[in-house]
């Protein structure tokens, strides 16, 4: 195929799923990634941190630009470093929130009922802080950051959701207040902060329309 030395090629794993049994197992899929919403309200309920393992192995797998897979980790549970990073959020949140200048953004956020007050963040047993790695270790670029990290934190959603889990994509804006709470180089730019948990016995969410598949796709 190629004569560059540095290619080296092993046969392809195996991907084998019965063709009538495909359609089950999709629609399966997709029946249980349909009751994922996002989260705000959490039990202390403790979580099996294998499976928070899992979902990162999980997220691991994700294709990468130029497989750099640029992306970081950090699985919070210790309660100090929880509230440290609820202050930080609901600090820059209080700012948000009251900010002249994000007026269409806020009127985008009223159907979801969010204000600055961020409980999850210390109620839920884990937060994963998810970085952006631009440099990796020894210096090397990242490439399609964005897309490869949304890629596998997808994976990660999917995963947790499929073990029982509750978790909110969080993203308080700026949120470099993280590195120094997590202890990461400034090379790593925070990109979500994921509580993750059970859903409090007393949890709902915002009755918000969704597009449905076939608004979202044209077939050509
Ligand atoms: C990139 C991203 C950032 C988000 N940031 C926040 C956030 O900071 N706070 C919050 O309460 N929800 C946040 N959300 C959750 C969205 O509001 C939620 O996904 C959307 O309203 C759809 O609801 P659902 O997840 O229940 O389907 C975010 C979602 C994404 C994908």
């Amino acid at each position: 195929m190629t004569c560059n030395p540095r290619h080296r090629a092993v046969a392809a794993p195996v991907n084998e799923v019965d063709r009538a049994d495909a359609l089950r197992v999709a629609r399966a899929f997709f029946e249980r990634m349909a009751t994922r919403r996002s989260i705000r309200d959490y039990t202390t309920r403790p979580v099996d941190p294998e499976l928070i393992r899992l979902a990162i192995a999980t997220a691991n797998t994700a294709p990468s630009g130029a497989n750099r897979q640029p992306w970081h980790f950090v699985v919070v549970s210790d309660p100090d470093r929880k509230q440290h990073i609820r202050d930080g959020a609901e600090q820059e949140e209080r700012a948000f929130y009251s900010s002249a200048s994000a007026g269409e953004w806020l009127a985008a956020l009223e159907p979801l009922g969010t204000d600055w007050r961020k409980p999850h963040l210390t109620d839920a047993p884990f937060l994963i802080v998810v970085f952006e790695v631009h440099r990796g270790p020894s210096g090397e670029k990242a490439y399609y950051l964005k897309e490869s990290v949304g890629i596998a934190v997808g994976l990660l959603l999917a995963s947790l959701h499929h073990a029982g889990l509750a978790t909110l994509t969080h993203t308080p804006s700026p949120m470099r207040f993280l590195n120094a709470i997590l202890d990461r180089p400034s090379s790593e730019k925070p990109f979500l902060v994921i509580p993750v948990g059970y859903a409090a016995g007393d949890a709902s969410v915002p009755d918000i329309a969704k597009k449905s598949p076939e608004d979202v796709t044209d077939w050509r």
